[in-house]
């Protein structure tokens, strides 16, 4: 079998570049930032897979520069930054990692809730600058999270993680997505309500749907109006499914009373005044990332490229159409 020539757009973990160049010929860009367009443009040409990550904008004219390729295999569950009708169009297949990175993700929104209902990045900050005199009754006074309603927008795989472990905490489900999903509801206990039931009587709403055309901004002004004022919002999906500057005047006015944030409308980019208000914990998109989740998206990523080499249909393909044996 003829050595494929494939390109990866950054460093990713070494099992899986190990792994890829065992079988192919890589080349890897080793500049720890993302290409710039004619950057990607040039490093594309004359390739036959493609491993790129969400940061890459993969549209049309890419996948034009990227004749002869045959794959371009999405380091991430979502794909979003990939043009799918085109590359479908353009007889090029498209993969992502589904699957491995759904309960590291869902742990983080955990992770998040907690920091913002018991205030621990806040009080960090404050014990970490020297303010901390001694214990107050009154000191950093947060949430239980025990016995409260969590609601969840998307019932797919991280949001039916997310959701099962609610009951550890006595916590009742409310949940909205297209349609009710009898599988989530045995698994949590869970109820199916619409949007507005949902937020008018959750006391914490967890994000966990894709980044769709009907998915922007779904979480705005007039949502945020309808939502409880000790309400906590966790977004761990897309940035744009939220209007973050919405998001900024709820948490100023105290229209809700905090949110935990992994990812952002204008990324890396924040909103105007969010870095500025104590009442958010802020990640840097880091929900997928534990050593052991990276490494097996990099072998998922891989054996995509792997399979589409043996001229198989690769396990993650996203427009299987496209697939020709
Ligand atoms: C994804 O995979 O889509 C996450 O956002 C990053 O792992």
């Amino acid at each position: 079998m003829t050595r494929w020539n494939v390109y990866v757009t950054n460093e990713i973990p070494q099992p899986a570049l190990d792994l890829l160049a065992e079988h192919c010929d890589i080349e890897v860009n080793r500049e720890g930032r993302v290409l710039s367009k004619p950057a990607l443009l040039e490093k594309i040409r004359g390739r036959d897979a493609v491993l790129c990550l969400l940061t890459d904008l993969i549209d049309t004219e890419v996948l034009k520069a990227a004749a002869g390729t045959k794959i371009f295999a999405n380091y991430a569950v979502g794909f979003n930054n990939i043009d799918i009708p085109s590359a479908t169009e353009l007889g090029i297949m498209i993969s992502n990692t589904p699957g491995v990175l759904t309960d590291t993700t869902a742990e983080m929104a955990w992770a998040l809730l907690f920091s913002v209902a018991r205030r621990v990045a806040e009080s960090d900050r404050y014990t970490r600058e020297g303010k901390f005199e001694g214990w107050g009754p009154l000191l950093f006074l947060g949430q239980d999270v025990m016995n409260k309603t969590m609601g969840i927008i998307g019932a797919g795989r991280i949001g039916l993680s997310f959701a099962k472990r609610a009951p550890a905490f006595a916590m009742k489900v409310l949940y909205t997505g297209r349609a009710p999903n009898l599988q989530f509801e045995k698994e949590t206990g869970g109820q199916f309500v619409n949007l507005e039931t949902l937020l008018k009587t959750s006391d914490f709403v967890s994000i966990h749907t894709p980044l769709l055309p009907e998915t922007f901004h779904l979480i705005g002004e007039k949502e945020f109006g309808l939502m409880k004022k000790t309400a906590i919002l966790i977004n761990t999906s897309r940035g744009p499914v939220v209007d973050e500057l919405a998001l900024v005047k709820a948490l100023k006015s105290g229209e809700i009373w905090g949110a935990g944030l992994d990812v952002y409308e204008w990324e890396p980019k924040l909103a105007e005044g969010l870095s500025k208000l104590d009442n958010v914990t802020l990640c840097p998109h880091i929900a997928s990332a534990t050593i052991d989740t990276r490494t097996k998206m990099g072998l998922i990523a891989v054996s995509n490229i792997l399979a589409a080499m043996k001229g198989e249909l690769p396990p993650n393909c996203l427009n299987p159409e496209v697939y020709k044996k």
